[in-house]
């Protein structure tokens, strides 16, 4: 007489007959937003105790997503892969209106842990809506606790991840993501999603999220982007969004990168994450950046926070140089997202737009929202012939850029700063400092979405953390 208990039957008969159902099968676009974060965060807290530059507004990107009969506005994050949410107002029910209401908790715990914070609570099913398509029977973390997301303070009520399987912490016996779910309703060559981030409002028509088209606002076609494989380096399958970063440039001059930590890298891998708001960089190579990119003191490491600042009124003319060996091509970031006047500003010192941060272990980069409001990126799955790939589409016009950036700070085009000069003594330069490096590690993680760690891998990651080899 094995039967199971009443509920596991359930989910197993749910399993045998869960396979998604879309009310349409064609592309779609979803209206994204730009929000405030909550300003009781780890972040601002931190930050305001320690560093003069104050009032750090964090933003985020949020689309609406209808989960069973609620509508709740969800962080896009392609840093963690995870569909989280929060504050559902459904409560739990007995076993017999199962039938009625498709909501299935499990009773399986779990714990996400993000760059920023935590979330806790169970695993459970449920009607996904999400633009035009239902997936019938999604599995999601429904959080009953979270700690330092800053989510429900600003009515977003969770996270959409669109990463790759391996980096869930769902187990995928439990269920698929969300993205793998709506990437096998597509057709391969439309099995993609692109993302462009709005930098200029907070409610903002200049963000956009499609899945399987492009928006006609910021591309053509597929065919304007220039498309690199997603690199499977340091992992045994593809985890995260994650591409070759070559260098970076100032002013036209080439910085080299120090060499990957991650195994078999030849190149530094850079994660593209949409829920990490700055840009986080080895310190060596952070370090060097700002040596460049701040001449005759016009940039500095705060001494209390650690973290780099730069003048408001220095117009840094940047640009990251990504994609495999004979293929790069470099992306200009805009002066603004660089000088990070959202980050606050005290004695017209602006937070930088890019910081050290030694603790990232998905990659030795993390490109957050600083980099990628100046580029259209293309998320695409892989298909029967081809791995999965990052296609961008530059943006950002230098000089354009530089023109707004003069004209909204206010500086005279007659007066410029100096130009940036090379840094060639930056491995000594970077060497100086590990104390302050350090502090500026722990302020900028709790900025972030990538995930670091899960319960479901627990121990080995755990234990990874902060020791990659
Ligand atoms: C989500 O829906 C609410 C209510 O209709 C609306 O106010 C909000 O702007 C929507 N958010 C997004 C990102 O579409
Ligand atoms: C949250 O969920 C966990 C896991 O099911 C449970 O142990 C805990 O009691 C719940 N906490 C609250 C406040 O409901
Ligand atoms: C930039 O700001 C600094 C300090 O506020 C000031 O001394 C300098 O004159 C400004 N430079 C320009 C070009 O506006
Ligand atoms: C993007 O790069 C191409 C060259 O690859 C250039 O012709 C184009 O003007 C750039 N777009 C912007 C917005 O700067």
């Amino acid at each position: 007489m094995l039967t199971p208990p009443r509920h596991s039957w359930f989910i197993y008969l749910l399993f045998s007959i869960a396979v998604q159902r879309c009310i349409a099968q064609h592309s779609f676009k979803l209206p994204m937003n730009r929000v405030q974060r909550g300003k009781v965060n780890a972040f601002g807290n931190a930050f305001s105790s320690l560093a003069p530059v104050s009032q750090v507004k964090e933003f985020a990107y949020t689309v609406n997503i209808t989960i069973g009969a609620e509508t709740l506005e969800h962080i896009v994050d392609t840093g963690s892969s995870d569909l989280a949410s929060d504050d559902l107002l459904i409560l739990p029910l007995p076993p017999h209106f199962h039938c009625h209401y498709s909501l299935v908790p499990s009773h399986d715990p779990f714990k996400l842990n993000y760059l920023s914070g935590s979330v806790s609570g169970d695993i459970n099913f449920e009607t996904v809506t999400i633009g035009s398509y239902e997936v019938s029977h999604q599995v999601f973390a429904l959080a009953n606790k979270t700690e330092n997301l800053g989510l429900s303070t600003t009515g977003n009520s969770g996270i959409m991840g669109l990463c790759f399987a391996p980096s869930a912490s769902i187990p995928p016996t439990t269920g698929n993501t969300l993205m793998d779910n709506l990437f096998s309703s597509l057709p391969e060559d439309k099995r993609y999603f692109a993302i462009k981030l709005g930098r200029d409002s907070v409610h903002d028509s200049s963000s956009s999220l499609t899945f399987g088209e492009v928006d006609a606002d910021y591309a053509r076609s597929i065919d304007d982007f220039a498309f690199t494989p997603v690199s499977k380096d340091g992992a045994t399958d593809y985890n995260f969004w994650k591409i070759p970063l070559r260098s970076l440039t100032v002013d036209a001059a080439t910085l080299d990168l120090s060499p990957s930590l991650v195994p078999g890298a030849k190149s530094p891998i850079a994660v593209l994450d949409t829920g990490t708001t700055l840009v986080l960089g080895p310190t060596i190579d952070v370090d060097a950046f700002w040596g460049m990119a701040g001449p005759s003191g016009s940039a500095r490491k705060n001494p209390i926070s650690g973290l780099w600042e730069v003048h408001c009124n220095r117009s840094i003319a940047a640009g990251f140089v990504l994609g495999d060996k004979g293929a790069e091509k470099e992306y200009f970031v805009h002066p603004r997202d660089l000088s990070w006047i959202d980050g606050g500003q005290a004695n017209g010192w602006c937070l930088g737009g890019i910081q050290a941060n030694d603790g990232v272990n998905s990659g030795d980069w993390l490109l957050g929202d600083t980099f990628l409001r100046n580029v259209y990126t293309i998320h695409h799955g892989a298909t029967s012939t081809e791995p999965p790939k990052i296609g961008l589409l530059n943006l950002t016009d230098p000089s354009k850029a530089d023109s707004e950036f003069r004209a909204e700070r206010g500086i005279e085009s007659s007066s410029p700063l100096p130009n940036a000069l090379p840094v060639h003594n930056r491995l000594m330069q970077a060497a100086s400092d590990s104390i302050t490096s350090y502090i500026a590690s722990s302020i900028c993680g709790f900025m972030g979405g990538a995930v670091l760690t899960t319960l479901f891998r627990a121990r080995a990651l755990v234990m990874a953390k902060g020791r990659r080899v």
